[in-house]
């Protein structure tokens, strides 16, 4: 049997620095191995330049998100994309000085990772940035899904995806986030939100993944409390849109 390993999983961090201390400082209560980052690094709130040094700092894999790749491709263009958004990516731009804006620019779309895989929305087409919400939307990825599990972010929303073993695309189900051992088949696991959780709760959300050897597997969702105050004021002294303030302490 080999030994136990604990990662804990962490996605769109989204400029949210205070939710990202946070939980570090929960993950250095867990006996965790590594971090790894499925990516929207940056968006949406206030401290991109603070989340991608700290991101850069702790040396963790990181996959390509939609955000980190509008903010750290100038020739986008944002005309067709919602005006809060298209404000915020183009603020974020304005922040970022050269060398992080080449670090985000060059993460990769995805990973495998010590046996599983790493991707911001879905395997089949990740440059696309589609959502899975739905079994059907996941079914395609777990087509190209070669590890045991993968896990993604993108919805903000906490979820796991599972195909049976022997399974196709009508035998896949959906669960909430709920903690537990991982049965024989494949897992597509959505780790939720640090920096903008949208499920209804405004705590900051990540997931640890334990591996007991490659087969005695299990997942724990964590949400942790932080100091959403002070993100608040970050948007608002950095001019950002009022609504970005607003859905952080709706948890939407
Ligand atoms: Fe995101």
């Amino acid at each position: 049997m080999g030994r136990v390993r604990r990662y804990a999983i962490l996605s769109d961090i989204h400029a949210n620095i205070e939710a990202l201390e946070a939980v570090l400082r929960d993950i250095d209560t867990q006996r965790i191995d590594d971090i790894v980052c499925l990516g929207d690094v940056v968006g949406y709130n206030a401290a991109p330049v603070e989340c991608i040094r700290r991101i850069r700092s702790l040396g963790c894999r990181t996959v390509k998100g939609n955000h980190d790749h509008y903010c750290s491709s100038p020739e986008v263009n944002l005309d067709d994309f919602q005006p809060n958004a298209a404000s915020v990516i183009a603020w974020t731009r304005r922040m970022l000085g050269d060398d992080d804006m080449a670090w985000l620019h060059n993460l990769p779309m995805q990973l495998t990772y010590m046996g599983f895989t790493m991707v911001h929305s879905t395997l089949d087409c990740p440059a696309s940035f589609r959502y899975a919400f739905e079994p059907e939307d996941a079914a395609d990825s777990f087509n190209c899904q070669r590890s045991r599990v993968c896990f993604h972010g993108h919805t903000h929303v906490p979820c796991i995806f599972y195909r049976p073993a022997g399974g196709d695309r009508n035998d896949i189900r959906l669960f909430g986030p709920a903690d537990g051992k991982l049965e024989s088949g494949n897992y597509f696991i959505n780790v939720g939100s640090v920096g903008q959780p949208r499920d209804g709760n405004s705590e900051a959300c990540y997931a640890i993944f334990t591996m007991d050897g490659m087969t005695d597997l299990s997942i724990a969702f964590r949400r942790v409390d932080y100091d959403l105050e002070t993100a608040v004021q970050r948007i608002e002294t950095a001019g950002l849109p009022e609504r970005l303030a607003t859905r952080l302490y709706k948890g939407v």
